[in-house]
């Protein structure tokens, strides 16, 4: 995606003392970061707040990082707001959620224009409340035509339904004569994900220091570099995601390969 570096800079102004915009290489960023925001909750209560206050605190974290991420020239930022196990959640902040994200897309449908967004979702949203499916569906077609950088939701998503859900089409597609057995290969599973067509993830950041997946994007993560941090979401900036950033590029991917010397 095409970076404006002037504006980048601007952005960056005034940084903090331990990360600048000069720690990163601007010709090696990511071309799709994954976000798994968590932390809500313990963000609230560590202020003496109820759990859906941290929830709202958090999509100002997520304006932020959608805005980051396009000023940064990504092609592509997903992030995981909610899972197929978060049901199991008191139903008040089930509903909550629902309502938050669909109040949010509606406000937020403006910045996705003006920044040439594309939106996405993955995950199953035939089980979401009405108002929120019809809000969701708003923005795909609202955004359908935008050509910047693909922003991927995951609501109701969960990577072994996913994967199931795969293997089913491809079940289908084999029983019905339109895929031969010995054509099922990494592609005819990829292309069945809900990501089809997105690159896979560079980087996965997860917040609030929890070092698990919890049945995140396991098939898409097979290479990712991953970068923990103990941040609470709604306190996740641009400036933490520069030091992700900057983390991912100390890596050395090798791809099972060996390092190029
Ligand atoms: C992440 O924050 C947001 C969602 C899963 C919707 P949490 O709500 O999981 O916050 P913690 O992990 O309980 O602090
Ligand atoms: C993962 O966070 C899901 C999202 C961030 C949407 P959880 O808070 O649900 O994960 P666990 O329960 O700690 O594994
Ligand atoms: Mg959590």
């Amino acid at each position: 995606m095409q970076l404006d570096t002037n504006k980048l800079r601007d952005y960056y102004a005034n940084p903090p003392e331990d990360v600048s915009l000069e720690d990163v290489d601007l010709g090696r960023l990511p071309r799709h970061v994954s976000i798994i925001m968590d932390g809500n909750g313990r963000w609230a209560q560590a202020r003496g707040l109820d759990r859906s206050r941290g929830h709202v605190a958090g999509v100002d974290a997520l304006r932020e990082a959608v805005t980051t991420s396009v000023r940064l020239g990504l092609d592509a930022l997903s992030v995981y707001a909610f899972s197929t196990e978060n049901w199991r959640r008191p139903r008040r902040e089930v509903d909550l959620l629902m309502h938050l994200f669909a109040t949010t897309l509606v406000k937020e449908l403006p910045l996705f224009h003006q920044e040439n967004v594309r939106l996405r979702f993955l995950g199953d949203l035939t089980a979401l409340p009405d108002a929120t499916y019809r809000v969701f569906r708003q923005g795909l077609d609202e955004t359908a035509d935008h050509t910047g950088m693909t922003f991927a939701l995951a609501v109701n998503y969960g990577s072994r339904a996913e994967i199931a859900r795969a293997a089913r089409e491809i079940a289908l597609d084999v029983a019905s004569g339109a895929l031969a057995p010995e054509d099922v290969d990494e592609d005819a599973v990829a292309s069945r994900l809900y990501t089809a067509g997105l690159p896979d993830p560079d980087l996965l950041i997860r917040t609030s220091g929890e070092m698990r997946l919890s049945n995140y994007l396991l098939w898409q993560l097979a290479y990712t570099e991953f970068y923990v941090t103990e941040t609470y979401w709604p306190d996740f900036s641009r400036w933490d995601f520069l030091r992700a950033v900057a983390a991912y590029q100390g890596r050395s991917r090798r791809f099972g390969g060996v390092a190029a010397s």
